[in-house]
């Protein structure tokens, strides 16, 4: 397996050392940085990270979960699938939430996954277990809903729960049939696959697109995503694209009761399936299908990223069942990053919303798997002392289906650059504020180097707007990251106050005459950000871009105080050292004293404190509202011990967490239920000793019903 550097959302603490304290810290942290990376990579089909930086954000944060379940909630990205549909189409939900999928990435992470599988059916090590292997096609899912037989709503996956309706584009994919002939179709089929656009297309497409001067892609995914999602059908019908049925979600009757059944079922009703699709019966055949598969790769017409296995048996599947967002029957066994040489041109340092400095290789441009790269992320300055990287050196890079490629190292037998990049000391903003090392939890200094300048530094200012008009902040139609940058530049927005008295500033500024806007978007913006004048707490709060304050954080602090009023008084007393609300604040769920630093430091800064007024002036903040769990094990804490006789611990486990509990290996003051089956020893006696609940096996079975 490739190797992948720590990203720069990730620390160098192994999971298995964290303080609970760390690990929340870095749990809140981690799940704020990839709801972004969702959001891009869903949203705005722009995503910014590399697929391995991502997925080892996403494996850290598992990790942590795992070993601190407590810090599973249902904001929980582990609870989620992808990012929210984006506004531009009637939103569907899905009948069967449409999940993802698990990944491996080693061969030791299949080799878990079968022996999981075994452990969790109790199947010894001689039973067969066969498995339907296919490969992963790189486009986005699909979800084709028929009743009596005629194609009624394509959607697509959107958070897993609602997507988007896009039926009318669906409709001129020449692979998608409007109605399934035959006999003994059932009332309500919905059929769920991949729609890709072929590299060819691709090609074609983004050479047209560049004669025209319209958008271009970064990559076949991105193309069909964006081919999919237009307002006028017919654009969508002059893209090629393609589809492959694999999936399934409703059914009212099943044709088959077997993976491959269900395959064969699919292109009895004319719909293309994958041709490379194979059985393979043993943890061996498996890998040899992933080899097979990733010779051929290059020469195949379409992107895919892995290999997916799945059980072959439905109704193994249906035992097996799901683990928060993903199958435990079905894994994606995923490709080593392409890689490629070429030379570092330059280096630059760009400036997040954080102030956080970031260097960026400026590349001899190079083409990694079909794709033309010219930049490539150093993560922090620490990444580049450690990789050797100078200005004019030859390095490999890497690239894993997306955007921006990551720098691996340096060829050392090249002929190497003799500049150094230095550490900058100011800030590359107008200001030239003086930067500072960002301190770790023990004192030393950290990687990350950041720019003082907070809102005086245009860099942080513009990402900081462009952070609260985002969709899981205010959400402004109309209102993205380039209209923010141009506003900003005329000096119209310059904080988010101004973004709601952009209206009535509108009799001088006269957007409407501006090239590009015209009266009837200028109405619409409007509209859009009347719309928005009302906001719930939550969202408030996340929009204010505080450090360490991401949508877990914001929503755990809504739910405590409940009201914009509490809340801002109890800041602005933090900001006054007052230790009985600090006191207060550590007591709430999720909240602990990074968060509470931060907010001491944001709410400490008169210009903040300027800016939330004047903002809090021009909406309405909606109180939050109180959690409800509609069911009876809901925000539970659970403790199975002994020997359950009707179902295996894994089973209950997960039965136990579908509802919305929490299981926990031992016994607290903290656990609500002991499930005690034959054989419970020492678990049982803490239970009774703390006066917790203990019930038996059948009597969890009822509570649960
Ligand atoms: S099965 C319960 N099979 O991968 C999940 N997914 O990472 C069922 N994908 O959302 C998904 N090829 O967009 C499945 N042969 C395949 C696939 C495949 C591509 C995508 C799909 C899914 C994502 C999960």
């Amino acid at each position: 397996m490739t190797s992948i550097m720590a990203s720069k959302g990730t620390s160098k603490t192994p999971v298995d050392d964290l303080s609970e304290k760390q690990a929340k810290v870095e749990h809140a942290r981690l799940q704020a940085e990839i709801a972004e990376h969702d959001r891009r990579y869903y949203q705005e089909d722009a995503p910014t990270v590399s697929d391995a930086a991502y997925d080892a954000l996403r494996r850290r944060y598992d990790a942590i979960e795992v070993r601190f379940p407590q810090l599973r909630t249902l904001e929980s990205l582990t609870q989620r699938v992808g990012a929210a549909p984006s506004a531009r189409f009637a939103k569907v939900r899905h009948a069967v939430p449409m999940l993802s999928l698990d990944n491996a990435f080693a061969e030791g992470d299949v080799v878990d996954f079968v022996a999981r599988i075994r452990r969790f059916l109790r199947l010894g090590d001689d039973d067969e277990i066969a498995f339907s292997a296919e490969p992963k096609i790189d486009g986005l899912s699909m979800s084709l809903r028929y009743e009596k037989g005629e194609l009624v709503t394509g959607a697509t996956r959107g958070d897993g729960t609602e997507g988007e309706d896009v039926t009318a584009n669906v409709k001129t994919l020449a692979d998608i049939p409007h109605r399934l002939k035959g006999r003994g179709i059932p009332a309500v089929c919905e059929v769920r696959g991949e729609v890709y656009m072929t590299k060819h297309a691709f090609l074609a497409l983004n050479k047209r697109q560049a004669e025209t001067g319209g958008q271009i892609f970064a990559n076949p995914r991105n193309s069909a995503a964006g081919s999919l999602r237009q307002k006028d059908p017919s654009i969508t019908a002059s893209r090629p694209l393609g589809f492959f049925a694999y999936g399934w979600g409703e059914m009212s009757e099943m044709p088959a009761d077997t993976q491959s059944g269900m395959i064969k079922w699919f292109e009895h009703c004319l719909f293309k399936t994958n041709p490379l699709t194979k059985m393979c019966r043993s943890v061996e055949a498996l890998l040899k299908f992933h080899r097979q598969i990733e010779a051929q790769r290059a020469g195949l017409d379409y992107d895919i990223d892995g290999v997916v296995y799945k059980v072959d048996r439905i109704d193994w599947q249906e035992r097996l069942g799901f683990v928060s967002r993903s199958p435990r029957w079905a894994i994606a066994h995923k490709f080593p990053a392409e890689k490629a040489t070429t030379v570092v041109k330059d280096i630059e340092t760009q400036v997040g919303r954080t102030g956080a400095l970031t260097p960026v290789a400026k590349l001899e441009p190079v083409t990694v798997g079909g794709v033309v790269v010219q930049n490539a992320t150093l993560h922090n300055f620490d990444e580049i002392a450690r990789l050797g990287v100078r200005i004019g050196d030859t390095v490999q890079i890497q690239r894993a289906g997306d955007v921006i490629p990551q720098v691996l190292g340096v060829i050392e037998d090249k002929p190497r650059g003799a500049k150094a990049y230095p550490v900058p000391k100011h800030c590359p903003c107008p200001l030239k504020t003086e930067v500072v090392h960002e301190q770790t939890a023990t004192g030393e200094e950290g990687a990350v180097v950041r720019c003082t300048g907070e809102f005086a530094c245009p860099f942080q200012a513009v990402e900081h707007l462009k952070h609260f008009v985002s969709r899981r902040a205010f959400d402004i139609d109309g209102l993205g990251e380039k209209q923010i940058e141009f506003f900003y530049e005329q000096d119209w927005i310059k904080e988010p106050a101004d973004i709601f008295t952009l209206p009535e500033r509108n009799r001088k500024i006269h957007l409407e005459e501006v090239e590009g806007f015209g009266e009837v978007s200028v109405r619409n913006l409007f509209n859009a950000i009347e719309a928005r004048r009302e906001i719930a707490l939550e969202r408030f709060i996340y929009a204010l871009g505080i450090r360490h304050v991401g949508e877990t954080t914001a929503v755990a602090l809504a739910r405590g105080y409940g009201s914009w009023d509490a809340f801002h008084a109890a800041c602005l007393k933090l900001a006054k050292d007052d230790a009985e609300t600090k006191q207060e604040m550590d007591a709430l769920d999720q909240i602990g004293d990074t968060v509470i630093e931060s907010l001491h430091d944001y709410f400490g800064e008169a210009h903040n404190r300027r800016r939330i007024e004047a903002l809090a002036k021009q909406v309405r903040i909606r109180d939050a509202e109180r959690p409800r769990g509609d069911s009876a094990v809901a925000g539970k804490t659970v403790v199975f011990t002994g020997t359950l006789e009707k179902m295996t611990r894994d089973e209950a486990k997960a039965s136990a967490e579908r509802l919305g509990a929490k299981v926990s290996g031992s016994v607290s003051k903290k656990t609500d239920y002991v499930v005690a089956g034959p054989g419970a020893g020492s678990k049982l006696a803490d239970a009774k000793k703390l006066g917790v609940t203990v019930l038996t096996e059948d009597e969890w079975a009822k509570l649960i019903r």
